[in-house]
């Protein structure tokens, strides 16, 4: 995957970003994951986002009373957060390779990033490097499943067909199960690893259909999770 392409994809579409996830339905959606990952991490304290795109998450989290730093791969991104942030402190660089100190940080969060990553393994050495004991990390990203195996070929499409719309293009994606991504959590060195699936209502749907799929989207999620797209993924540093 191109690290370098899904930078510039990212600078690209930095100003009309939040179009997307900051109004209407797009809000709801971020604010369903963003809660979910909320729920899986420390009390507050010191957070590092990774892949933080316009800082949605890390502004969340500051009104709750948390602490938090944005690293993303994109400047244009990292510009966006600053102005929604100003208080917070963002960084550019990539996920993989983390210009922390051991033990710095209580939380870690990532949202709809960790699919793009080059080495997820990586990503979580270095995240389990970087927090501190007893110190918390929650990913949420869409997940593999025959549903949405498809999504890569019909975004590498729509770049064949010249749609300019966030987050279609031929990046190399790769989504994961749950299984294996807590795999990948536990072979990292973190402890009570645990996935969800998540997410039935996509904000994409019309707003009649939206409404009705946010009705059953947590009975979706507890009793029927294959239909659900995402998924939450948390672990524990000892
Ligand atoms: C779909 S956006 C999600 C942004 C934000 N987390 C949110 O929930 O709105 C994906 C983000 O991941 C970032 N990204 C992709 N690869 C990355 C990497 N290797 N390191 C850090 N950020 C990366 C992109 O620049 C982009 O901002």
């Amino acid at each position: 995957m191109s690290r370098a392409k899904v930078q510039a994809h990212y600078d690209e579409v930095a100003e009309v970003y939040d179009q997307r996830y900051d109004f209407r339905q797009g809000r709801l959606y971020h604010q369903h994951l963003s809660s979910l990952v909320l729920d899986r991490l420390r009390d507050r304290g010191f957070l590092l986002d990774l892949g933080c795109g316009t800082g949605l998450f890390i502004e969340h989290y500051s009104k709750l009373g948390g602490v938090a730093v944005g690293l993303d791969i994109s400047p244009g991104m990292v510009g966006m957060g600053r102005l929604r942030c100003p208080d917070s402190e963002f960084l550019v660089g990539t996920a993989d390779v983390l210009p922390f100190e051991d033990e710095s940080f209580d939380n870690i969060a990532s949202l709809l990033a960790f699919t793009y990553l080059n080495d997820p393994e990586a990503m979580l050495r270095e995240s389990y490097r970087i927090l501190k004991p007893g110190g918390q990390i929650a990913v949420c990203a869409l997940s593999w499943n025959t549903l949405t195996c498809m999504v890569p070929l019909l975004y590498r499409l729509g770049e064949r067909l010249g749609l300019n719309k966030i987050g279609v293009g031929d990046f190399g994606e790769h989504y994961y199960t749950g299984k294996e991504m807590e795999e990948m959590f536990s072979q990292a060195g973190f402890v009570d690893v645990e996935s969800a699936r998540c997410s039935f209502a996509h904000y994409t749907l019309s707003p009649r259909l939206f409404g009705l799929a946010q009705r059953f989207e947590s009975f979706i999620e507890a009793h029927i999770p294959y239909l659900a797209f995402n998924v939450c993924v948390s672990g524990k540093k000892e």
